[in-house]
C-alpha cells in the first residue's frame, strides 16, 4: 500500500484527490493538510472530502505530513507549493505538484528541489490534455508560420491565474514544435490600436465564468482554411485521477524532475 498524503485538503481540487485516493486500489489515504487557521483543521478527511469517515484527521503540520507518507499531492498555492518542494527536497520523498501560476523563480526553486526527491509537476494531469500536447506539437512541426497560432482558454470564475498553466505549456508545445522559445513569440494580451499581428506569434485569449471546468483550443489559422485542436473538461476527476496515477508511479522514484508524458508513458 502507497501512503497518499494531501496538502489543501479543504480546497476544491484537495478533496476531490482525497475521494479519488481512498476509492483507488494499492493506496490509502495517511493524511491532509489544510493552512493555518482554515477551519477544516480537525475534520476527518473522508468527511471533508464527502466520502465516509477515514479516522485520519486535517492538521496543519506539513513537516509531520512528509515523514509519514511515501508520497504527497500538491495542489495548492505557489508560494505554499515551493515551501512543500523543499521538505520534499529534505526528506527525498515524492511529491506530485498540481499547481499552476508559478513565476520563473519559483519554477527554479522546484528544479532546486527534483535534485533530491521525485517530483512530478504537471499544468493538467488529463491524459486527453496530454495527448493534445503531444499532438500541438507535431502539427507546430508540420505548418510554418504561414499559419498562425493561437491559444484559447475558458474557466471557471474562481481562477485566479492567466492564461492557464495548461495553455502555457500549449504555447510551449508549440514553440518547440517550431524550434522557437515560446518567451520570444507570446503575445499574452491584446488591447487598443495593437497594429496588425506579426508573423509567428503565439498569441493567447482568456476567457472567465460559470463553472467551466476547462476548455482549451489551439487554432493553426491559414490562408482558406484552419486547423482547431480542442479539448474540453467535463469532470474535474480528470485530474485528480492523473494525480493519484503519477502519485503512484513516482513512489520511490530516483530523483528528477518529471511530466506527465514520463507518467503515461507518451
Ligand atoms: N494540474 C492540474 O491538472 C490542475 C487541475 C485543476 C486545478 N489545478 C490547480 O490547482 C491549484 C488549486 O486549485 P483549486 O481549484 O483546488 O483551488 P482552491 O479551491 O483555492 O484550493 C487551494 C487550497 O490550497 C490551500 N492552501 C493555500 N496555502 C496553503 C498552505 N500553505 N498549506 C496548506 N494548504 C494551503 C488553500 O487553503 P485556504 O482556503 O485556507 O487558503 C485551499 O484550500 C490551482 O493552482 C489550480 O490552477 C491544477
Amino acid at each position: 500500500m502507497i501512503r497518499i498524503g494531501i496538502t489543501g485538503c479543504a480546497g476544491r481540487m484537495g478533496r476531490m484527490l482525497m475521494a479519488e485516493t481512498a476509492g483507488s486500489e494499492g493506496v490509502t489515504l495517511a493524511g491532509g493538510v489544510v493552512r493555518a487557521g482554515n477551519s477544516a483543521e480537525g475534520q476527518d478527511l473522508g468527511v471533508l472530502a464527502g466520502i465516509e469517515p477515514c479516522g485520519v484527521t486535517a492538521t496543519t503540520d506539513i513537516a509531520a505530513l512528509f515523514d509519514t507518507v511515501d508520497v504527497v499531492i500538491d495542489f495548492t498555492t505557489p508560494g505554499a507549493t515551493v515551501d512543500h518542494a523543499g521538505h520534499a527536497a529534505d526528506r527525498g520523498k515524492a511529491l506530485v505538484i498540481g499547481t499552476t501560476g508559478l513565476d520563473p523563480a519559483q519554477e527554479q526553486a522546484l528544479r532546486r528541489a527534483a535534485e533530491t526527491a521525485p517530483i512530478v509537476f504537471a499544468a493538467n494531469m488529463s491524459l486527453g490534455v496530454n495527448l493534445l500536447l503531444g499532438l500541438t506539437r507535431k502539427v507546430a512541426a508540420a505548418l510554418d508560420a504561414d499559419f498562425d497560432i493561437e491559444i484559447v482558454e475558458t474557466h471557471h470564475r474562481h481562477k485566479v491565474d492567466a492564461p492557464s498553466g495548461t495553455a502555457l505549456a500549449l504555447g510551449k508545445a508549440a514553440a518547440a514544435g517550431r524550434g522557437v522559445a515560446l518567451d520570444a513569440v507570446a503575445q499574452r494580451a491584446r488591447d487598443g490600436h495593437t497594429g496588425a499581428r506579426r508573423r509567428g506569434d503565439i498569441g493567447f485569449a482568456v476567457l472567465r465564468g460559470g463553472d467551466v471546468v476547462g476548455d482549451h483550443s489551439v487554432v493553426f489559422a491559414g490562408t482558406g482554411e484552419r486547423i482547431e485542436l480542442t479539448h474540453r473538461a467535463g469532470d474535474r476527476r480528470i485530474y485528480s485521477r492523473g494525480a493519484v496515477r503519477a502519485a503512484v508511479w513516482a513512489a520511490g522514484r530516483a530523483p528528477g524532475l518529471y511530466g506527465m508524458s514520463d507518467v503515461l508513458g507518451l
